[in-house]
């Protein structure tokens, strides 16, 4: 017997600025699957998160919708917490970091760590906003970068050339608040010493010795901090002036804490006030020598936060540190950056409101493993695995034999199980099973189960119950058959339980056998009466993807995701040319005399373009946008004098011109009326 384990596990707080989204879930669902597991194995286990709810987003955001922050980071943690219920994520205490609870530990640990020596005051200068009255956090000055010149940049890198620099690096500032110049004024901040914690990060970030041989930050991570202490360890700014929403620094007027500064504070916070709650004794959790395990799930966008700054500060307010950080990667939408533009930024929200949760879970999990590396969700594998995976393998196990037991048997299971090494067979597979989840290395979890839902099905597929039915006096056999069929489904959905718990719940009621769970499946159900079989999951119906993607379509998107992508993000403008440069190219006006496809090409169309006295034929790739009697009698620009081209169908004379990122997205350009042929475009 193994022993208990006491486990407090947290996600990182989502900002309170905004809704979940499809990246947000790789997160929550990593996490709940974890957590899951952990109290199927019989280990007590919490995990808490809260809203992040703090900073300068959050109050311009408020002032602009016309409410106090309070009353937006109110409403959107109704949202949140409605999100993540629908997803199933398991909270044990989900609360927000605008807390009384999370104001002390903010004071407290601030002065105590004040008390040990590790806060500095220093007066720096910054951008400020002369008309809103404010300093200007780095992404809100905007201008063009010192480097490449590129306009509408933040201060803080651009985004054309990849520059970093500092705000009063850029030229032509503007304040992205008021629009108004920004000017430098001084400021008196407070600043944590992490240098003085050096020795300690690299003795626990590299200690070898944690609970189930988990690495205190991962390989990647290591190799990142590596860089990181390479550089030097710098006094970390914990203070911002006022106007901010967030908690007052003690002893101070009109200053606050960073965001980030009392943030991680949320963890404790959270879940102390579900220690009141529950009567858990937080410093069991929390003092220096604690046997508990504590486990902080992010991505790794925040890393450095997470396993300098974290546990730097618990340190030197005299609190353990966390057992390990588990950083996972990014979510990439069938192949590329979340955008609006192209309806792969969804809400997740929007995808409750057209697919079953559990296949985002499921889907998750196929793909999970514990690097950082980033992570597809591409909409045809997603279909294709929760189809073949789960309904054709799991559920049909379950639906091939329950309706024989329960019309022949009277819902009764056989007294014994015929096939003890086969069952046994799925039971001693747990225990790889569970070491892949420890080590969340879900997607090899996922295989082995898949791979043993094979295993059953061809046992079915061998026995073939159908036709024992049929056999006159075979019923001991028949009943055999299906009972050892339906233990079999009880393992693989006792397995699954952590990714699926919404269908293990309906099996439980099926299999009429209370709560599934990892210690019972060393007994199976013999002489045990079962229910009738319902559907335990559908298929997915790629009609509601198409529709989920349809409505998750911005067509006016927001000025944050115009930077962050469509047409220029994704293919920025490129160097600088001469006005001779350009002169070089002919461009004409043509009319479309004729347009043809050409047999055997699939992706071009024949055009005859007449130049008013010159005519020319130009194969061009635009089948997939128009069809030839679109185009017939339409003016359209050419460049006149590109060299001819020898293709498999003939010479092509030159080029129309034609904008989008190609299939039926691609619109050939039209000039104003009036514009006659051979006219020249300049
Ligand atoms: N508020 C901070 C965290 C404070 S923790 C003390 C924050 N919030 S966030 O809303 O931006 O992100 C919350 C979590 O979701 C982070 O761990 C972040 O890495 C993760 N993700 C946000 N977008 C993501 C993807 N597109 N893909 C995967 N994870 C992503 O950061
Ligand atoms: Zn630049």
């Amino acid at each position: 017997m193994t022993t208990k384990r006491n486990i407090l596990v947290t996600s990182a707080l989502p900002y309170a600025n905004g809704p979940i989204h499809m990246g947000h879930m790789v997160e929550y669902i990593q996490t709940d699957i974890w957590v899951r597991f952990q109290k199927l194995k019989g280990n007590t286990c919490y995990y808490v998160c809260a809203d992040d709810a703090h900073g300068t987003p959050i109050m311009l955001h408020a002032e602009k919708r016309g409410i106090t922050p309070e009353q937006l980071i109110e409403e959107i943690s109704i949202d949140h917490k409605a999100d993540f219920a629908d997803f199933l994520i398991d909270f044990d205490n989900y609360y927000s970091t605008h807390s009384a609870e999370n104001q002390t530990f903010a004071e407290s640990i601030y002065l105590r760590l004040k008390a040990a020596g590790h806060i500095v005051s220093k007066t720096i200068k910054q951008a400020y906003d002369p008309e809103k009255n404010m300093f200007l956090p780095d992404r809100y000055v905007k201008g063009e970068c010192p480097k490449c010149g590129t306009k509408d940049q933040y201060g803080d890198n651009c985004e054309a050339c990849g520059a970093t620099y500092s705000p009063t690096d850029l030229k032509n500032p503007v304040s992205a608040v008021s629009g108004a110049t920004p000017i430098e004024k001084e400021s008196e901040h407070m600043f944590f010493k992490l240098s003085n914690f050096e020795n300690m990060l690299h003795e626990w970030t590299s200690n070898t010795d944690n609970p189930n041989g988990h690495q205190t930050v991962q390989t990647e991570v290591s190799h990142k901090l590596k860089e990181w202490f390479d550089v030097g360890l710098m006094d970390w700014d914990i203070t911002r002036d006022a106007p901010y929403f967030g908690f007052n620094i003690p002893e101070t007027d009109n200053k606050f804490f960073y965001v980030w500064m009392d943030a991680p504070m949320g963890y404790l916070a959270s879940f102390s006030n579900l220690c009141d709650a529950k009567g858990i004794d937080f410093d069991d959790y929390w003092n220096p020598n604690s046997k508990a395990e504590v486990y902080h799930f992010i991505g790794k966008d925040i890393i450095n936060f997470h396993t300098l700054f974290w546990p730097a500060v618990l340190e030197g307010a005299g609190y353990r540190k966390p057992s390990a950080v588990f950083a996972h990667g990014f979510l990439t939408v069938n192949g590329q950056k979340m955008s609006k533009s192209r309806g792969t930024f969804i809400k997740a929200r929007t995808f409750l409101d057209h697919l079953n949760p559990e296949y985002l879970r499921y889907y998750f999990a196929a793909r999970l493993n514990n690097r950082i590396d980033d992570l597809d969700l591409n909409f045809e594998d997603f279909a294709q695995r929760v189809n073949s995976d789960l309904v054709g393998k799991v559920v049909n196990i379950a639906s091939r034999c329950a309706g024989f037991i329960v019309k022949r048997f009277d819902k009764t299971l056989a007294s014994e199980i015929s096939e003890p090494e086969l069952y046994n067979k799925f039971v001693n597979a747990g225990e790889s099973i569970a070491a892949h989840y420890e080590n969340r290395e879900y997607h090899a979890a996922m295989r082995e189960i898949m791979e043993l839902a094979d295993t059953a099905n061809q046992y079915i597929d061998e026995k073939e119950p159908w036709v024992v039915a049929k056999q006159v006096n075979n019923d001991k056999e028949l009943q055999n058959i299906c009972s050892t069929g339906i233990n079999l489904f009880r393992v693989l959905i006792t397995y699954l339980k952590p990714i699926l718990p919404a269908t293990a719940e309906k099996a439980e009621t099926f299999l009429n056998c209370g709560s599934l769970d990892w210690e019972a499946i060393n007994t199976p159900l013999s002489n045990h009466s079962i229910n009738k079989f319902k559907a335990l999951m559908t298929r997915v119906d790629i009609d509601k993807i198409d529709s989920m993607i349809e409505a998750s379509k911005e067509t006016a998107a927001t000025e944050e995701d115009k930077l962050v992508s469509g047409p220029l993000a994704d293919d920025p403008i490129r160097d600088t040319i001469e006005y001779d440069d350009f002169a070089k190219i002919d461009l004409r006006i043509a009319l479309i005399a004729n347009a043809e496809h050409v047999e055997k090409a699939d992706k071009l169309l024949k055009l005859t373009l007449d130049l008013g006295g010159e005519i020319r034929q130009v194969f061009a790739g635009i089948k997939s946008a128009y069809a030839p009697e679109d185009l017939v009698g339409k003016h359209t620009v050419m460049v006149a004098n590109l060299a001819p081209r020898k293709m498999r169908f003939g010479l092509s004379e030159g080029m129309v011109l034609a904008a989008g990122p190609g299939g039926k997205d691609l619109w050939i350009l039209e000039p104003q009326k009036g514009a006659l042929p051979g006219m020249r475009v300049k």
